[in-house]
């Protein structure tokens, strides 16, 4: 439909700035296996998956797709498909098994060891410092409710920094705070798994925190205030990886367009107006009295607005949201009309386009944009001779949303990336190895990587044979 509605012309990659980078996105507990391997320690992430009910069938990821051993392998795969950068992450245990102290020689040499491949096949090494897993010890001291961790994952980083500095190209601190402030500790669906609103609120809090001092440190190590200060010198940008929400009113009425406004407030005004210097949106912790509102001290507003280099951004789907004066928040999340991925998720790619817009805006073009992630689940299978995996609803997704992201940009919105989520099926979080994301299809059984046709589909957009 959408297609129909935009001028005929064709619409390349081309089309994207220059120098646009294209990527693929994974992350250290979803595709690394190799749990006890070279000293790694333990992490939230794997106490979760080994309790209970947590993780469906009690999957895990002690082996997921073995990218600790077969990182060569995928590096081929990513140079075939022409992306000119993979954002992993930095496993904390593998490189500070205790979370404080002794840093891990063999941890970093994994990671000195993917990012040489990379370099060598030309695509450039993307580091996250924080996909998730908290090292167990930490956690068992409090997790990020307590201050303290916000220190020990600012030690942390600093050792990144020292370490692979040489070797990172662009480093982002933290992916998804909400996700791991809310459903890991407000919610409980991810780990550590605790259900209380103040510990969330406080996680929260020390995250954000966690990575303004990181920021800091990165600053004073690289003797500039910002990447580009740096002049001829090449300093490897910093930034984070949000996934906000704008959602959409259900209606044009002025009580759901309020709604959804209000949304707004603690998907995404909480975790990024700090960050521009803005205080945390005050409305949720009025509608909520007995909600212990973030334990901020003096100081911590200004190094949580410690300015960075670039915004990441995470976008699956736009929620659709009505007024709900039954609920104290006063809006409640409606089901669209689109069609569903795999995840039940709705297929909105004018929602990116209108996300990237706001976000724009709302930061007053300050930070240059990426897409870190986008993609589907889909309930993907080989053909019957093992050799291909058609997901033409794949193509259509990220065909969709590629277009919607270039709209944005011909609106002025200075995008400057799109890594698609995922190279490979892997470890989706408590849904564990039921849901496939790749745009390569991963046998859990014998390791063997199968491009699926979503593979093929972007290797022809990137190299601009292929239209949008
Ligand atoms: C995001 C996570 C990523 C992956 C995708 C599907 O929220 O950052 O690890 O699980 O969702």
């Amino acid at each position: 439909m959408k297609g129909q509605q935009r001028s005929p012309q064709r619409r390349s990659s081309a089309e994207f700035p220059t120098g646009f980078l294209w990527g693929v996105a994974a992350a250290s507990y979803q595709v690394e296996g190799a749990v006890n391997e070279d000293g790694r320690g333990q992490s939230i992430w794997d106490t979760f998956a080994r309790t209970p009910g947590k993780v469906r069938h009690g999957h895990t990821g002690d082996t997921s797709v073995d990218q600790y051993h077969r990182y060569p392998e995928d590096v081929t795969l990513m140079r075939e498909l022409g992306v000119s950068a993979y954002r992993y992450s930095i496993a904390w245990p593998r490189v500070q098994p205790d979370g404080s102290g002794i840093f891990n020689p063999k941890g970093f040499d994994y990671y000195k060891r993917l990012s040489d491949e990379l370099h060598r096949q030309n695509i450039k090494s993307v580091a996250t410092l924080y996909h998730w897993d908290l090292p167990q010890a930490l956690e068992d001291a409090g997790g990020w409710p307590q201050r303290d961790t916000a220190y020990r994952f600012a030690e942390y980083a600093a050792g990144c920094f020292a370490e692979l500095g040489d070797h990172v190209d662009m480093w982002t601190t933290l992916n998804e705070p909400w996700c791991s402030a809310v459903l890991g500790y407000d919610l409980g669906e991810h780990a550590p798994g605790h259900t209380s609103k103040s510990k969330g609120w406080a996680a929260g809090h020390h995250l954000m925190l966690g990575r303004g001092v990181a920021v800091q440190a990165y600053r004073a190590l690289t003797g500039t205030a910002t990447a580009e200060q740096a002049g001829a010198r090449v300093v490897a940008p910093i930034g984070i990886t949000h996934n906000l929400e704008t959602p959409r009113p259900a209606t044009r009425h002025p009580e759901d367009i309020a709604a959804a406004d209000r949304a707004a407030d603690m998907r995404t005004r909480f975790f990024l107006d700090p960050m521009l210097g803005r205080p945390y949106p005050q409305r949720h912790f009025a509608a909520y009295p007995e909600e212990m509102p973030p334990p901020v001290l003096d100081g911590d507003m200004e190094t949580i607005a410690t300015p960075i280099d670039f915004l990441g951004l995470n976008y699956y789907f736009e929620p659709v949201v009505v007024t709900a004066p039954e609920y104290p928040e006063g809006f409640r999340a409606v089901n669209s009309y689109h069609e569903t991925t795999d995840m039940g998720w709705p297929v909105t790619p004018l929602g990116l386009s209108r996300h990237l817009r706001w976000v724009w805006n709302h930061i007053d073009g300050r930070y240059p944009l990426y897409i870190t992630e986008n993609g589907c689940a889909m309930p993907d299978e080989l053909t019957p001779d093992g050799l291909r995996c058609h997901d033409p609803g794949r193509v259509r997704y990220l065909r969709d949303h590629f277009s919607a992201a270039l709209d944005a940009v011909e609106e002025g919105v200075d995008l400057r990336g799109y890594f698609v989520w995922s190279l490979i099926d892997n470890f989706e979080w408590s849904l564990g190895y039921t849901k496939r994301f790749g745009i390569v299809y991963a046998d859990y059984v014998n390791q063997r990587r199968v491009p699926k046709d979503s593979y093929y589909y972007l290797r022809e957009v990137i190299s601009g044979t292929e239209d949008l």
